[in-house]
């Protein structure tokens, strides 16, 4: 059976590959921090340590699956130099402590390409506009300066947190509608979000049928929408009452991080290349409502 060392085993997308790719394969998890619903093979790992050893010498794996990030864009502003070496020197670090047959599969964003991009593709020249997307666009030049077997999957995900202490933006907007509190969301930022879970499939798709091959793809959904569109809807599927959610705009936040306008992907070339259906952004809501317990 493979074994897969993912990171970032204590966040969204982390632990849900951990807990789905688990029922295939010989998982190993870290994250940086212990949570109460942490998996059984779990190590507690800073990705800013100089020494990886104990990690790979543990997980021994046949693939990397690097999900750890630091993800909050105002935070790595505040500390680039924390932020690229979690995001960043972090890949070089995985590169230099394992042996020239692991493979590894980054999580890198839409965050790597400026606003002027619409529908951005593989051959498009990132261009990140803010640390965060500087970090990751580092993490990308090391795979792919590398003589590894690699798979770079440039997404947007949306999902619940399989960690309770944790809270992201699907939660955010599903907890303050139950609880009445009054929030914004931007009706000028578009996005193509795919699911945790949807995405997850697409990553069992490619190890189980080897085809990690050295290459950039972006997977997301099919179709864009605004934020404010996607939480309507969101709450619209979930029979919550919307009434509390205004639209706003990211001109009012100029004060932070510089976040993208349009942050949407093209994904035709990985769906034609491996014909894959990539959801729509009704699917992917669906998939949230499926995996959404009140
Ligand atoms: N969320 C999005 O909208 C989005 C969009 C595009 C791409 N991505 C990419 O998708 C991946 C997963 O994102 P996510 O939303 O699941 O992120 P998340 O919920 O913020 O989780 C981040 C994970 O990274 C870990 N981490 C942070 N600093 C670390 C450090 N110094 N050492 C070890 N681990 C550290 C966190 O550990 P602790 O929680 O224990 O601190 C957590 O497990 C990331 O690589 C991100 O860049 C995310």
């Amino acid at each position: 059976m493979k074994r897969i060392l993912i990171t970032g085993a204590s966040g969204m997308l982390g632990a849900t590959l951990v807990h789905e790719l688990s029922k295939y394969y010989d998982v190993f998890a870290t994250g940086n921090t212990s949570f109460k619903e942490e998996p059984e093979r779990y190590m507690k790992f800073d990705l800013s340590s100089p020494s990886y050893e104990s990690l790979i010498d543990w997980a021994n794996p046949d693939i990397i699956i690097h999900s750890g990030a630091l993800t909050n864009g105002n935070f790595c502003n505040q500390n680039p130099s924390l932020a690229f070496d979690v995001n960043g020197v972090s890949m070089k670090k995985f590169l230099d402590k394992t042996s020239d047959n692991v493979k590894i599969i980054y999580i890198s964003t839409d965050a790597v390409f400026p606003s002027t991009l619409s529908m951005a593709n593989e051959k498009d020249c990132a261009n990140p506009e803010n640390v965060y997307g500087k970090s990751k666009e580092l993490g990308e030049f090391f795979l792919k300066n590398s003589d590894r077997e690699f798979t770079i999957i440039r997404t947007t995900i949306v999902g619940l947190n399989l960690n309770s202490d944790k809270q992201g933006f699907v939660e955010w907007i599903i907890n303050s509608s139950l609880k009445k509190e009054q929030i914004g969301l931007f009706e000028d930022v578009l996005f193509t979000p795919i699911s945790i879970w949807d995405l997850t499939n697409e990553i069992n798709f490619l190890i189980s049928n080897n085809q990690v091959n050295s290459e950039i793809l972006h997977i997301g959904s099919t179709n864009s929408c605004t934020k404010y569109d996607f939480g309507i809807a969101l709450l619209k599927e979930l029979n919550i009452d919307d009434s509390v959610v205004n639209k706003s705009s990211i001109l009012n936040f100029s004060d932070r991080a510089k976040r993208c306008t349009d942050q949407t992907m093209e994904t035709k070339h990985y769906r034609e290349k491996y014909s894959r259906k990539l959801p729509d952004l009704a699917d992917t809501i669906k998939s949230i409502k499926e995996n959404y317990n009140e």
